[in-house]
């Protein structure tokens, strides 16, 4: 299941990317919002990264107006490693190499064909695990500093 968020600077993306979820056969739950009144991106974060730490959801999808406040915010949650990505070789990279479980996208940085193509490659990629899991390991164990 793919849990998907995003703020009011990330709706419209977020609807688009829904759209192709569901064009696509994926199961998902959207966490808001659901209109374009302001809101505050942490808030969102939290929901969606919370479902992603405790495995009710596979992968997580947040947007806001960069996708960097969203980023910042699930990076603070524990288990999460989010990936703030404007091209799809990163996409790709980023579920390959750093096991990355949330994907954050700018809805007012990159075009909706081009998000598309993000999000195909951030879920159709997987772990490459061996020498990457080592550096995950090592990665995950900055939590407890
Ligand atoms: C909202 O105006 C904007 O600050 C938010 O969507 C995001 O870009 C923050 O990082």
């Amino acid at each position: 299941m793919i849990a998907i968020g995003s703020d009011h600077g990330g709706f419209e993306l977020k609807n688009i990317l829904i759209d192709y979820l569901k064009e696509n056969g994926y199961d998902y739950k959207d966490f808001g919002c659901y209109d374009t009144k302001s809101i505050d991106y942490p808030d969102i974060a939290k929901l969606v990264c919370s479902e992603v730490s405790s495995g009710n959801a596979d992968l997580g999808i947040l947007v806001c107006g960069t996708g960097i406040g969203m980023n910042m915010c699930a990076n603070k949650h524990k288990g999460i490693r989010a990936a703030q990505c404007s091209d799809t070789f990163s996409a790709k990279m980023t579920r390959q190499h750093n096991n990355a479980n949330v994907l954050t996208l700018g809805g007012r940085v990159i075009g909706p064909e081009l998000a598309k193509e993000i999000v195909r490659e951030f879920l159709t990629n997987e772990f490459l695990g061996g020498r990457h899991e080592t550096r995950v390991n090592k990665m995950m164990s900055l939590e407890e500093v």
